[in-house]
């Protein structure tokens, strides 16, 4: 049985037991990381304003996201290459989602098959995040195969119409295509130019096809989350892809306040980029989005002990969101708002442990 008390604990134990080649590919981000120290500058250059005397006795973090019940705003980023973190790949990541009472996004370039994960965790709520890499018939076909094994919705991603510059890998010669199977693809339509042909009015087209909800996650500008509710979405994953595509840009949660205003209510906001700690989420919360994904800190999580060490991440978050909310004034999810945060009038050292 894994314990791990912090964060830190959990990426130092993952670095050790990676090779470090993937221990780069994981960690690190496109062109010179501006894009991925910005989305950890970006929560660490947002305070607290809290308020005392109130009653923060009884607190609970549940809330919901597209309707579905989580026990807290946290969910399970889709990695491509999860195997090479747990060799159950998404279907671990499924099984601790339900274990922690949350969902998970399962990606098309993961392991195992959609179906195989769907089946290892019948409780959790998943959403399948779909790479356009086929055409019209492939994606629906898909989409169709989702629906039936009971996904809750489908993600299009849509911040990598190309390959990110990644240096870290470029310099270890490490091919992130040749780290795992990808069963969901099928080898006739492995076609990774088509992502460069997507745009809106296909979106709009593919929104109409599921009864589903539709998800956009790659959304950092307000004008996009117009567009995206003029498609047809449900909800926006503003997301810099853990910085590891388009370098330099602002961190994630810079541009979470001009997503949240354009979205107007009229879609749910989710944002990732660098989320560790209870913290985190609480801030992202105080900015308008209603849950946060977390992507390096699972791998780190499945990397440092696999299933039970993500169930235990999940958990330390569920906790220090909680700690956080009572130390804040507030009491659950939907009481948080942006009068709580306020951004540092000067910047905060980076943090050692
Ligand atoms: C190793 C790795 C693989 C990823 N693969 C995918 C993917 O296949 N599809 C996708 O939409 N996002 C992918 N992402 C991005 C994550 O879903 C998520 O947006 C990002 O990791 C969030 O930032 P964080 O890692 O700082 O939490 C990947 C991220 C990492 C670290």
């Amino acid at each position: 049985m894994s314990s791990f008390a912090t964060a830190g604990e959990v990426a130092e134990a993952a670095r050790a037991a990676l090779p470090p080649e993937v221990w780069d590919y994981v960690s690190g981000g496109g062109g010179t990381e501006v894009t991925l120290r910005r989305n950890r500058a970006a929560l660490d250059a947002l305070l607290f304003r809290p308020r005392v005397l109130r009653d923060v006795s009884a607190r609970r973090t549940d809330t919901t996201f597209l309707g579905l019940p989580i026990a807290l705003p946290v969910l399970l980023a889709p990695i491509g290459t999860i195997g090479l973190f747990d060799a159950g790949g998404a279907a671990t990541c499924a099984r601790a989602a339900a274990r922690a009472g949350t969902g998970a996004f399962v990606g098309i370039l993961s392991v195992p098959s959609l179906e195989e994960v769907a089946a290892a965790a019948p409780d959790a709520p998943l959403i399948f995040q779909h790479y356009v890499r086929g055409d019209r018939e492939w994606t629906l076909e898909l989409f169709k195969r989702a629906e039936a094994a009971g996904y809750r919705a489908l993600c299009i991603t849509v911040d990598s119409a190309v390959d990110g510059i990644r240096e870290r890998d470029l310099r270890n010669r490490f091919d992130r295509s040749k780290a795992q199977d990808r069963p969901n693809l099928g080898t006739a339509y492995a076609r990774r130019e088509l992502q460069a042909t997507l745009t809106w009015s296909e979106i709009a087209w593919l929104a109409e096809q599921t009864e589903l909800p539709l998800m956009i996650k790659g959304v950092t500008h307000p004008d996009d989350a117009k567009l995206a509710i003029e498609s047809g979405a449900a909800a926006v994953v503003v997301s810099n892809h853990g910085g590891r595509q388009l370098d330099p840009q602002p961190g994630a949660l810079e541009v979470l306040p001009d997503v949240v205003a354009a979205a107007g209510g009229r879609l749910e906001v989710a944002v990732d980029g660098g989320f560790e700690r209870g913290g985190d989420v609480v801030k992202a919360l105080a900015l308008g989005a209603r849950a946060v994904l977390i992507g390096k800190a699972m791998c780190f999580s499945l990397a440092a002990g696999g299933e039970a060490a993500l169930v235990e991440t999940l958990t330390r978050l569920r906790t220090e969101v909680e700690r956080t909310f009572a130390l804040l004034g507030v009491t659950a999810p939907d009481d948080v708002r942006p009068e709580h945060v306020r951004p540092a009038p000067w910047p905060t050292p980076p943090h050692a442990g």
